[in-house]
């Protein structure tokens, strides 16, 4: 796919080490068509110089504000209009809050508030410096005014310490690039989606659970915002931020997520369950903590609701799609499993491979609908959830040329 063709690009670079990486960035948008104008801070000029970015953009770098010169030739706010996108890559922690606060006091942040483009940032920093509270509510301000945020990575950082902060790599950035451009695929539908595990309480101090990160419903909840959609997440316990723009529910255990999904299914019209929902529950929890004194402990289990099978039954049900995790004779479980819940999707992933599946950041999926089948190749989940909803989205329009159960129900009973 690529969006990028012709668009008009305004790259913002900061003063951060990860600035040597934006010249890469410049020649892949260029090598993807966009035309592309650079705007350097002052502390960025310490890391890159300005003849650099000049020589693989093809244009006059913009540094200063205050420059009559370069006003002339094309002015902040005739800028600020020419752009299509606007992405600061990398975003120290200072540039953000600065952003954050609206200030206008140079050049780069005073093209960020003047204009009306989609606007983007890709934190670079120390990974102490991205986990200060400072910046946790500079950046949750400023997702809530609807800059996207991108990245950072975690990894090996240039201070020496390892963790989050890291640039997210060219490649990466240009994906979100085109995303933006590609919106609509999704444009204004509702999608329901369930993440994460459950816990399955046996005392008040102790519960069943299981190994999901939740790493996939959360990628794709946001790439179903990139897509133009309204989403929910149901989230099961995890330690993943809400995706930007995405509207989420605390699930505790398998009965208050199936209530939770319950609740909202008959509004949806995309039904995606991630969830990785325990299949049993202690039929009963103790009241207090468990005492060792005996050898041995049976628990009695029992089993909790298909939350997915559930919605797939539902009169008007949306359009359903689920993940079939197997360790073996995948094609067949996951066909079967899609016959016998009702769905319209299915992907299936193995699990227990290293690096693939349950609290991996790649994963690989094997597509299965009525009449087709499709193979995703081993990716980020943040890449091939993209590549999903586009999928989903193609699938969908074909199911419901003329709108969803919910749509004509509303049309009806106008
Ligand atoms: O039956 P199995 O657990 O393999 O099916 C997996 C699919 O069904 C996943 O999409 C999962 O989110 C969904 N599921 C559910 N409620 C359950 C069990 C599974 O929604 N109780």
């Amino acid at each position: 796919m690529n969006c990028l063709t012709s668009k008009r690009i305004l790259l913002g670079i900061t003063g951060g080490v990860a600035a040597y990486k934006a010249a890469e960035l410049v020649r892949r948008l260029r090598e993807r068509g966009a035309e592309v104008r650079v705007v350097m801070t002052q502390a960025a000029q310490a890391f890159i110089t300005p003849l650099t970015l000049q020589a693989l953009s093809g244009q006059r770098v913009h540094t200063d504000l205050l420059d009559p010169e370069a006003e002339a030739a094309m002015g902040h706010i005739e800028l600020a209009r020419w752009t299509d996108a606007v992405l600061v890559a990398p975003a120290t922690a200072d540039f953000l809050a600065r952003l954050a606060q609206g200030r206008a006091d140079d050049l780069l942040a005073t093209l960020c508030l003047a204009t009306r483009a989609p606007l983007a940032v890709a934190p670079a920093m120390n990974q102490a410096m991205w986990t200060n509270p400072a910046t946790r509510d500079n950046l949750a301000l400023l997702a809530r005014r609807g800059v996207r945020v991108w990245g950072p990575a975690e990894g090996a950082q240039a201070c020496g310490e390892t963790g989050p902060g890291r640039l997210l790599e060219p490649e990466a950035l240009l994906d979100r690039l085109d995303g933006l451009f590609a919106d609509g695929a999704l444009a204004g539908r509702r999608v329901l989606i369930t993440a994460g595990p459950t816990r399955e309480a046996i005392d008040p101090v102790r519960f069943l659970s299981n190994r999901s990160s939740g790493k996939m419903g959360y990628a794709l909840a946001a790439a179903a915002v990139e897509a133009g959609a309204l989403v929910t997440l149901v989230s099961g316990p995890v330690a993943l931020d809400c995706p930007p723009g995405v509207t989420r529910v605390w699930a505790e255990d398998a009965l208050s997520m199936h209530a939770l999904v319950q609740e909202r299914a008959g509004q949806a019209d995309i039904f995606i369950a991630t969830a990785a929902v325990a299949d049993y529950r202690p039929r009963q929890v103790a009241t207090a903590k468990l005492k060792k004194d005996a050898a041995t402990l049976n628990l009695e289990l029992e089993r909790n609701p298909d939350i997915l099978a559930a919605v797939a039954a539902m009169p008007n049900a949306p359009f359903c799609m689920g993940f079939a995790a197997e360790t073996d004779n995948l094609v067949a479980h996951a066909r079967k499993k899609r016959l016998a819940k009702g769905l319209d999707l299915v992907a299936a992933n193995w699990v227990g491979a290293p690096g693939q599946g349950f609290d991996s950041d790649d994963n690989a999926l094997e597509l299965f609908w009525e009449g087709g089948q499709e193979s995703l190749p081993e990716a980020p989940k943040t890449r091939l959830a993209r590549e999903l909803i586009g999928i989903i989205a193609r699938l969908y329009q074909e199911k419901y040329p003329q709108g969803t159960p919910q749509d004509l129900h509303a049309q009806d009973s106008a």
